[in-house]
């Protein structure tokens, strides 16, 4: 009996001991996770993913970035009629909210950038996105990824900053809207 208590109290001890430790180092990883996620936040802001990618309402100094839908793309079930043809060296429009746009390439939808299970990066992986903006293709493999998303430029940053990004996307309330398929040119010109 003697015997037995001392170990017991060894066992408890170093149980308490992992216990603790692995306390500190869950802090350890949260804190390392909040900081990302800020760091995305500041790229995001600070780049303005939101001037395509957010809706707005209109302020009294004009279109002002609508907050309760940050980062959810263009609205699905927006009337717009067609774009004006291009004329002269004006080769692009952009819709007022400029979350679409029109040119030779047809017309693309500012994608929903919120955590959206299913109209949103919600089943995205950390890799997806990485290749998506590093490739230039939809859900990093698929079809090119239309104009005038900028990831020829957005490709240079670092993958600490890209997963920093995607963290902070992770972190938005998620918005449920399905942004519409791109209009090919070709259906443009039939309407
Ligand atoms: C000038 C407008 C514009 C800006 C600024 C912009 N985007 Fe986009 N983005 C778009 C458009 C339009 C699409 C849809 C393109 C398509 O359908 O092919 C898109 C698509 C995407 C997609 C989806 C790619 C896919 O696989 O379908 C991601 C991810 C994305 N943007 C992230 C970002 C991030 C992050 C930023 C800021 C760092 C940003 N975008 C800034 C216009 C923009």
């Amino acid at each position: 009996m003697k015997r037995v208590i001392p170990a017991a109290g060894i066992i408890l001890a170093a149980a308490v001991a992992v216990t603790a430790w692995q306390g500190t180092s869950g802090k350890r990883n949260q804190r390392a996770h909040d900081e990302r996620v800020a760091r995305g936040n500041y790229l995001v802001s600070s780049i303005g993913c939101s001037d395509c990618h957010t809706p707005k309402k209109m302020g009294p100094e004009g279109p002002e970035v609508d907050m309760t839908r940050l980062l959810s793309g263009h609205p699905e079930g927006t009337e717009l009629p067609d774009p004006p043809a291009a004329v002269g060296p004006w080769m692009a429009s952009a819709s007022w909210d400029m979350t679409a746009w029109a040119g030779p390439w047809g017309i693309s939808f500012a994608a929903n950038l919120t955590p959206d299970q299913n109209t949103g990066l919600g089943i995205w992986t950390e890799d997806m996105f990485l290749n998506a903006i590093r490739k230039g293709r939809h859900m990093g493999v698929s079809r090119p990824i239309l104009p005038p998303m900028p990831w020829q430029v957005f490709r240079n940053f670092t993958d600490e900053d890209l997963k920093a990004i995607f963290a902070y996307l992770r972190s938005v309330p998620p918005v449920h809207n399905r942004v519409p398929e791109p209009v090919e040119p070709q259906v443009m010109a039939a309407n």
